[in-house]
């Protein structure tokens, strides 16, 4: 395939590498060429491809899922009658037989709109945005983390699959030590289409 090259004109040296590194990166080719609205949705289908986890008929609820690409990759590999149900604070352009939800998952238990459904799979790929601040962002990224584990934890049925983004070197230990009380099966999992000098990694684990 011919490489995209980028025009200099006023652009930063650092910038015009990442939008060259970004235009030809594999998984964004693919995500075009297949139609999904992100390169993440590879990341999904790997991580559905490892753990054996086979969709059919699923209630999966998709936390943080701006554009759309798991949510999309979810209702692919499903039947038709599986409900696919995406929460984000940015708004989602919709698509046909995903039910997509705007507010901030921080109010998830304020808002109600779920509060007795219950999931076959729930799904966090969700980050904040970056203040530049160290320490802040890191509390952020655990209260992220901390608050889509009590939405799975209420709201998945027994035996059923939580998928949550992490961030290596976080507060990994405790979180392990904090879903061992409700979880079972807890593994890490970093798939190939995560980019290799990114700190994500991904938690996959089972309800009890
Ligand atoms: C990496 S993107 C998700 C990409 C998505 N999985 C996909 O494949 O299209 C992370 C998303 O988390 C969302 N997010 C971050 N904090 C949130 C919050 N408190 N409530 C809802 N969504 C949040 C962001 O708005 C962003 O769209």
């Amino acid at each position: 395939m011919k490489k995209i090259k980028i025009k200099k004109k006023n652009k930063k040296d650092t910038s015009v590498k990442w939008l060259s590194r970004h235009l030809n990166d594999e998984y964004f080719i693919k995500s075009k060429k297949l139609g999904y609205r992100s390169r993440s949705a590879f990341k999904l289908i790997q991580i559905y491809k490892k753990f054996n986890i086979h969709l059919q008929s699923a209630k999966v609820l998709d936390l943080g899922a701006a554009p759309g690409g798991w949510s999309q990759v979810s209702k692919k590999l499903s039947t038709p009658d599986s409900q696919i149900i995406g929460i984000d604070i940015l708004p989602i352009k919709p698509i046909k037989g995903i039910e997509f939800l705007k507010y901030d998952i921080l109010e998830f238990f304020e808002n109600k709109v779920l509060e007795h459904e219950k999931f076959d799979i729930v799904l966090s790929d969700m980050a904040p945005n970056t203040s530049g601040h160290k320490n802040t962002d890191h509390l952020r990224i655990i209260n992220l983390i901390e608050i889509a584990s009590e939405i799975a934890n209420k709201t998945l049925k027994k035996d059923c699959y939580f998928i949550c983004k992490v961030f290596q070197g976080g507060a990994q230990g405790k979180l392990y030590e904090d879903l061992k009380k409700n979880f079972n099966k807890i593994k890490y999992y970093k798939p190939e289409a995560s980019r290799k000098e990114s700190a994500e990694t991904y938690l996959i684990a089972k309800k009890k």
